[in-house]
């Protein structure tokens, strides 16, 4: 692996600093003990990532454009008897070399060394994992923190350094991580190729009887088997009225006959998600009341395209979205009353509570940059209706009914490319998806004798 890429974007946010007079300080993310000697999987904080390449726990990143030694990298130290255990360390000595910093020290030394390295800025930039602690002996997250209390409150002398101030990271490098570059977008579009397979495995597999586990292993397993892939988020595969629970992950019911089945599941590929809804019959045919609320769905999710374009407001596609919902709502006579009266209202949030998207990338719900949408952002577009089972005003027919679809797109020049355009999304799609040989979207399960 080449870390130029990630020289280049530490570059250019020492570019920042520099006219921000400020220093920053990057955290990586922490193990977490699930019990005993077992941790929770680890996955390096992306802003983290972003900047170093590096995806080890333990580690702090500190940029100051005042000193000649720009760049500094803690970490932990080679140990033959952890790395048994635990597996191999990078160790300071190598650091340098490896991630083109310029200088390293073993991680023990932040707490002494941090005034010297921050000399010369006024501010500090931080991004600390909330109750980050590197292990039970070293607990830098308090320190840190203190020391970035007391500069909010008033300034502090730390070292010579008189620090006024203290800037979000997130702020700093959102006008960088919220532009993917080329490198960015194969690994956005990996993530959708291996997203593809997975949802089609998935309609094609569901029937009457299927466990959601067992959709939920069948997807997480084509995630999973793809080198440097795996699930950006804990899917939702939500079957009937589970649909209705926005993030259920409890994933534990069989699918029933004439039920819908939601699924709102993304790989993350070398780092980057996708997010991706699809809602299906069980059975694979739509009964006349689905394909009504689905045609309502699709068509808000298809008039909100039309505002992801660079320059227009972010907000405004939101707009679009709950407007046509709305609509629709009220010619069910769900809703009483016109498009702007319910706007104000804003009764239809019973039914269609979240927003229509958010921009994505390292997360899933990315960091956020501006207001506006610009050329070389990604972002989710992903309204629904959930009619709950037992709201009188909805017609017993579409009681229960939960529906969303979600497509990922990056702005053009002038106006937008949808990257998931290959998984089924039309009606007839979608029925077609559902009688396909799951088979077929798991050909890399060959015999490996
Ligand atoms: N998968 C979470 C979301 O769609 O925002
Ligand atoms: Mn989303
Ligand atoms: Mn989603």
């Amino acid at each position: 692996m080449s870390f130029e890429i990630h020289k280049k974007r530490r570059e250019k946010l020492l570019e920042i600093l520099e006219k921000c007079e400020a220093v920053a300080i990057i955290a990586s993310a922490f193990e977490v003990k699930r019990n005993h000697d077992v941790d929770y999987p680890f996955r390096q904080d992306s802003s983290f990532h972003y900047l170093t390449g590096f995806d080890e726990p333990d580690s702090i990143l500190v940029l100051n454009p005042f000193e000649q030694k720009r760049e500094t990298l803690f970490l932990r130290e080679r140990d033959p008897k952890m790395e048994l255990w635990t597996g191999r360390r990078l160790g300071v000595d190598k650091a340098c070399e490896k991630l083109s910093m310029d200088q390293s020290f073993k991680i023990e030394l932040f707490e002494e060394k941090l005034s010297s390295l921050t000399s010369g800025a006024s501010k500090w930039s931080y991004d600390l994992a909330s109750d980050f602690t590197l292990s039970s002996k070293h607990k830098l997250c308090d320190f840190i923190q203190s020391k970035i209390n007391t500069s909010r409150n008033r300034s502090m002398k730390l070292g010579s350094v008189a620090v006024s101030g203290s800037l979000e990271i997130k702020e700093l490098l959102s006008g960088m991580r919220a532009f993917k570059d080329d490198s960015e977008l194969a690994s956005l579009q990996q993530a959708q190729v291996v997203t593809n397979m997975a949802h089609r495995a998935a309609m094609a597999y569901s029937a009457p009887g299927v466990g959601e586990h067992q959709l939920l292993a069948l997807m997480e397993s084509v995630y999973h088997f793809h080198q440097d892939c795996g699930t950006a988020y804990n899917s939702i595969v939500a079957g009937g009225e589970n649909a209705l629970i926005l993030h259920y992950v409890d994933n534990n019911c069989q699918l029933s006959e004439g039920d819908l089945l939601l699924i709102d599941s993304g790989a993350e590929s070398s780092y980057y998600a996708a997010d991706i809804t699809r809602t299906f019959p069980v059975n694979g045919v739509f009964t006349p009341a689905q394909k009504r609320i689905y045609e309502i769905v699709l068509e808000a999710q298809k008039k909100s395209c039309e505002h992801i374009r660079p320059g227009l407001l972010r907000a405004d596609f939101h707009t679009v979205a709950c407007e046509v919902l709305v609509q629709g709502l009220i010619d069910l006579k769900i809703l009483k009353g016109s498009v702007s009266e319910n706007m104000d209202t804003g009764e239809f949030k019973k039914y269609y509570p979240h927003g229509t998207g958010h921009l994505l990338g390292l997360d899933v719900h990315d960091i956020v940059h501006g207001l506006h949408f610009e050329k070389g952002m990604v972002t989710t577009n992903e309204p629904g209706l959930y009619l709950p089972a037992d709201d009188e005003n909805v017609p017993a027919e579409f009681r229960g009914i939960g529906i969303r679809i979600e497509d990922n797109y990056i702005l053009t020049d002038d106006g937008h490319e949808n990257l998931s355009v290959s998984i089924p999304k039309e009606i007839e799609e979608v029925e077609n998806a559902c009688r396909d040989d799951f088979r077929k979207f798991l050909p890399y399960i060959t015999d490996p004798r």
